[in-house]
């Protein structure tokens, strides 16, 4: 049985990934290797936690003696490398945070992956073995008002977040070049969809709106972003996983671009339809907050590449993977008031507090 280790598992994306391969490949045993931060969540696994095919590894993949040991252990035939610090706003208050996490904890996988599978610069690539790492079209910086990301765009990161990612990027190509280890990587836009973490904006937009708290919108609100549905971004890594070519990039994106504020008026209309109310209840809720340092203007990526080569698109519409989302979060209150307490309540006073 294939050995297939996902980190980051319990996080947004990372729950996503973990429950489609062990749905799906009956045939591999999953292991999800998760510290837990405040960003990860094992409810968004209840429905496979007791599959004989998957297994829970709490664990940080910043402590190279643990991750040593985990592959010595379990000898994984693939790995798929999503536990990251996340989100840019924390990456500007504890950039730090971002570089253990993103970056040594990135060359901590790829020492264990590479030792295990015996590779080096004299030897063939090691048969049956992938190192995929999981990246972000934010390491490319800014556009203008035209023009798209594509895998040969020069690296111009621009927050603490993007430049850890751009850096645990070069390493994983600098371990395929130096060492031959089989990688493959992926550079995929925004994405949404249910277990998001309420601090990223489409989860925070539907959470406040359904409690009628203020919607703080960055700058003039025209920042510009292409939104996946997270499902679609799932299906991805599993096409890229099993036959994307080693040593390729490949963007992943929803060809689908929407200014912040026209993107937040959308949701309103949306969620106060589901909720009964007037058409456009909310928008007394949306507040202009100072601008983030660093904010990149236009993020839009060319996902071509993988379209043709692997034969991915996106499987829904905006509207509909919206619909599903927001479904999903007035469904399940409990949930977004559960990882909202504590902590982070104290975080977004400080966040937005002027
Ligand atoms: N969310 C997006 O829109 C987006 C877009 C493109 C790429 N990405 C990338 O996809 C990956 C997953 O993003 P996400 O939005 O699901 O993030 P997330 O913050 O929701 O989840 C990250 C997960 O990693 C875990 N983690 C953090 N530090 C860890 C550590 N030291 N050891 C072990 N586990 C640790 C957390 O507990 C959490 O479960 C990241 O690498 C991110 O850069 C995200």
């Amino acid at each position: 049985m294939k050995k297939i280790l996902i980190t980051g598992g319990a996080g947004f994306i990372g729950s996503h990934v973990v429950r489609l391969f062990v749905n799906k490949y009956a045939d591999a045993h999953i292991y999800n290797l998760d510290a837990l931060t405040y960003a990860g969540n094992l409810e968004n696994l209840r429905d496979i936690e007791g599959k004989s095919n998957y297994t829970f590894v709490k664990g940080d993949i910043t402590d190279a003696a643990f991750i040593n040991e985990l592959f010595q252990k379990e000898q994984f035939d693939g790995v798929i490398h999503l536990a990251a610090e996340s989100h840019v706003d924390r990456s500007i208050s504890d950039p730090m945070a971002f570089v253990v996490t993103n970056v040594i904890g990135t060359v901590n996988l790829l020492n264990a992956a590479r030792t295990i599978w015996k590779c080096n610069k004299d030897s063939e690539f090691p048969a049956g073995k992938k190192f995929y790492h999981v990246s972000t079209d934010e390491v490319y910086g800014s556009l203008g008002e035209e023009g798209f990301f594509l895998e040969t765009t020069p690296y111009e990161p621009q927050s603490p977040y993007s430049a850890s990612k751009a850096s645990s990027d070069h390493f994983v190509r600098a371990y395929y070049n130096t060492y031959n280890l089989p990688v493959v990587l992926t550079n995929c836009s925004n994405n949404y969809g249910a277990n998001q973490f309420p601090e990223k904006l489409i989860p925070l937009f539907i959470n406040n709106i359904r409690n009628n708290k203020s919607l703080p919108v960055y700058g003039d609100g025209k920042y510009t972003r292409d939104w996946l549905w997270v499902e679609d971004h799932a299906r991805a890594i599993d096409v890229v996983y099993h036959t994307g070519v080693l040593g390729e990039t490949y963007n992943i994106g929803g060809f689908n671009e929407w200014q912040n504020i026209n993107l937040i008026k959308l949701l309103i209309k949306i969620v106060d339809q589901k909720l009964g109310r007037a058409e456009g209840e909310s928008e007394k809720l949306i507040t202009y907050v100072k601008d983030r340092p660093g904010h990149d203007q236009r993020y839009a990526i060319d996902a071509t590449k993988i379209k043709n080569e692997l034969g991915w698109e996106p499987s829904v519409t905006f509207e509909q993977g919206l619909d599903k989302t927001i479904d999903w979060y007035l469904a399940n209150g409990e949930w977004l008031n559960s990882v909202t307490s504590g902590d982070y309540q104290k975080y977004y006073a400080n966040q937005y507090a002027h």
